[in-house]
């Protein structure tokens, strides 16, 4: 890391930790006292600031609201047994926000500067981290651009923001997606494997209407002929056939998971054979009719590990056992949650400890 960096902090006069139901956080209700701003102006990043959560202003012309130039991250921050406070590769979540910004046209920020940001806020907002088992604390860091203009070009003033959020767990209960086979999250080409403000927005309406059928997420397919799998609308996909574990390689259209590649590294690790590769739609449900397909779950930093308890394709709804005792989801499940916890052992260095203040 670098020499620590000037960082100008302006504490609330009254935190908001008190009106926080910590026993009933839900995903997004509430939001931490403080946030970390660092402006990009002239080139350059300017001097992080650290200050109350809240509003902030803008004229109508930001080139964010109406061109989408935005993009984002999430990490979570865990409480340990002995207090400390730790966060799942955050050097990681660094490098994929650089790689999002140069395929969205805007600046790399330095690594040093995001983590002693990403620090420094959390040893600010320490106590806004549970300590409660299945709580944590998420980490939402963006960027957007900020010129105020109408032409279509790249901005040439950002901002990067932290906030953060307690929260319990995204889906309280095992998923039921539905394949999709009409809408597309991206393609070839596209800014799918970017963590951009609009993927998210393309996927709502998709989304509204698979609820409306009484699923909970969507699978996403491709976007050239829908036959194939690439991600579900919030983590990556994995299926569990036999000692096999399978998932839709990466490409311009599929997220690079920070959770998934750690899944498979651990399957490997554990002598699962891993799949990386182009699932096909017919192929999962072949495995699912022959009662072949053993576990299929979503991994990803909100959901964690997401058992999926069914999964609908034209018509028909399967259903798919979720948490198998002797099952690969729920041991890698428990592993990443000991470890981010303190109780496993680090062995691949994958732990970021804040350090106290
Ligand atoms: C995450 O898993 O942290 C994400 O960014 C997905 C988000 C849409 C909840």
């Amino acid at each position: 890391m670098i020499a620590t960096l000037d960082i100008s902090v302006e504490r609330v006069a009254q935190s908001r930790l008190p009106e926080t139901d910590f026993n009933n956080l839900g995903f997004g209700k509430y939001f931490s006292d403080h946030m970390l701003v660092i402006d990009y102006v002239d080139g350059a990043w300017q001097e992080p600031k650290i200050m109350p959560y809240g509003p902030l202003s803008f004229n109508p012309s930001l080139i964010a609201l109406h061109y989408g130039q935005a993009i984002f991250e999430g990490m979570k921050a865990y409480r340990t047994a002995t207090g400390e406070v730790q966060i799942f590769r955050p050097w990681e979540n660094a490098k994929r926000l650089n790689r999002s910004a140069v395929r969205m046209c805007m600046p790399e920020i330095p690594e040093e500067l995001f983590m002693q940001g990403l620090t420094t806020l959390l040893q600010i907002d320490d106590a806004w981290v549970p300590t409660q088992d299945g709580s944590t604390l998420y980490i939402r860091p963006y960027m957007f651009g900020t010129d105020e203009i109408l032409g279509v070009r790249p901005s040439d003033t950002y901002k990067f923001i932290i906030f953060t959020s307690p929260v319990g767990s995204y889906y309280t209960a095992p998923v039921k997606v539905k394949i999709e086979t009409h809408f597309t999250r991206a393609v070839e080409g596209g800014i799918g494997s970017a963590k951009a403000a609009g993927n998210y927005a393309a996927s709502l309406y998709p989304f509204k209407l698979a609820k409306e059928e009484g699923y909970d997420q969507i699978i996403w397919t491709d976007g050239k002929e829908h036959k194939h799998i690439e991600e579900s609308g919030t983590m990556n996909l994995m299926f569990a056939i036999g000692n096999k574990i399978i998932t839709a390689t990466l490409g311009d259209s599929v997220l690079d998971g920070i959770t998934r590649k750690s899944v498979l590294q651990l399957a490997r690790e554990w002598g699962y054979e891993v799949e990386e590769r182009k699932v096909s739609v017919l192929e999962i449900v072949e495995a699912l009719e022959a009662g072949k397909l053993t576990e299929a779950f979503g991994v990803g930093t909100a959901a964690t590990i997401a058992p999926i308890a069914a999964i609908g394709y034209a018509g028909k709804n399967y259903e798919v056992p979720t948490f198998r005792e002797d099952g690969f989801a729920l041991r890698v499940k428990k592993y990443l949650i000991d470890l981010c916890k303190g109780t496993e052992t680090d062995t691949f260095d994958w732990i970021f400890q804040v350090p106290k203040a």
